[in-house]
């Protein structure tokens, strides 16, 4: 495995057997993120974004596939191999109200990671390092004695940014960390993370169902759709010119910095995931969608530098329906 390269996913599958058949909310999922990268998971909700996230931290189990973090299996990872994992991998999670518990004054939130982890050497120590952290999200040492009830939206969210970089992580699995929060809210966390991630070498998988907000905060992005990788590529380069009709809607539905009007639209609903289309499983919405997408293998390929897309007729990026050796409907 190469030396830039944090996380490496590989062949990753989850199916959760649930009442009326198995749902695969993760399928054959492949990409790899370099250290210091921020990569963007998007897709609608149920895309399978969280499912994703959270196998990474190895929360939830694979069903199958490899997941490797700085030359390490995760998924073979045994109890106290994980443990030490652990502490290099952090999640922010959407509701800090929820993962924050109420009980509990800002310091013991925040030294309680130390404490397990045997980090300072007495509760003074852990306090001044909480408060070292505190200041780097904008708040005084006098909020350690305060209780998550007293804050703001966006003022839990800083905390809960806060708690996951008390251990001074290499990697954190953002979970839609600013969905919930005004648009005014938003540009401020997000100021925060990206200055942190520059202050601390953050690497971040940043997942997001808001094409703005992965646009202001992600190098490159991963596409999601029904559990299936559709396109992966830099950042601006996918806004410029999608390699993926899917991506193509997205980002027509997305509200546009510059006013332009697109003329794509993303119609239908997502398909039950306990039958999800044969082929490619956009085909049931998908514009540009010929009989061979049936039966298409959905395999990525690298149809442009580093623009990777699973879309049979994608010839080059924004040009849908010219792959050679596809037949054409007049
Ligand atoms: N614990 C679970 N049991 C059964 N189905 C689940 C479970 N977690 C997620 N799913 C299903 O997996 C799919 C992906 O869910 P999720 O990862 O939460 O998507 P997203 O975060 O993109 O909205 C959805 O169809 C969801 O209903
Ligand atoms: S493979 Fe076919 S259905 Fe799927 S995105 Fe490409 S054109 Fe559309
Ligand atoms: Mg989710």
């Amino acid at each position: 495995m190469s030396r830039d390269l944090l996380v490496e996913i590989d062949g990753l599958n989850k199916h959760f057997p649930v009442r009326g058949g198995t749902v695969k909310a993760v399928q054959d999922v492949s990409f790899a993120i370099h250290r210091g990268e921020t990569v963007g998971l998007v897709g609608e909700s149920g895309s399978g974004k969280s499912t994703l996230g959270r196998l990474l931290l190895r929360l939830i189990e694979p069903t199958s596939g490899e997941i490797t973090f700085d030359g390490q299996s995760v998924s073979g990872a045994r109890a106290r191999e994980l443990r030490a994992l652990r502490r290099r991998m952090q999640m922010i999670f959407q509701d800090p109200y929820a993962s924050l518990n109420r009980y509990f004054t800002i310091e013991r939130t925040l030294t309680e990671p130390l404490h397990l982890h045997g980090i300072g050497r007495n509760a003074d120590e852990r306090r001044r390092i909480a408060a070292e952290m505190l200041e780097k999200v904008g708040f005084g040492p006098e909020v350690l004695q305060r209780y998550p009830a007293s804050f703001s939206g966006g003022q839990r969210q800083r905390i809960g940014i806060c708690r996951a970089l008390m251990l001074r992580p290499d990697l954190v699995v953002a979970d839609e960390p600013v969905s919930a929060l005004d648009v005014s809210v938003q540009a401020q966390v997000l100021n925060i993370l990206g200055d942190l991630r520059a202050e601390m070498n953050l690497t971040m998988l940043f997942i997001t169902h808001d094409l703005a907000v992965v646009r202001q905060i992600a190098h490159r992005v991963v596409v999601l759709y029904l559990g299936r990788v559709m396109e992966i590529g830099p950042v601006e380069a996918m806004f410029d010119c999608a390699a993926h009709p899917y991506t193509e809607t997205l980002v027509a539905a997305a509200p546009s910095i510059d006013h332009v009007i697109r003329p794509a639209e993303l119609v239908g609903e997502i398909p039950n995931p306990l039958s999800p289309p044969s082929g490619c499983p956009f085909r049931t919405r998908c514009a540009h969608a010929v009989s061979a997408c049936a039966s298409a293998d959905m395999s990525l390929r690298e149809i442009a530098p580093n623009r990777f897309t699973s879309c049979i007729r994608a010839a080059a990026p924004g040009a849908f329906g010219q792959a050679p050796g596809v037949q054409v409907p007049a």
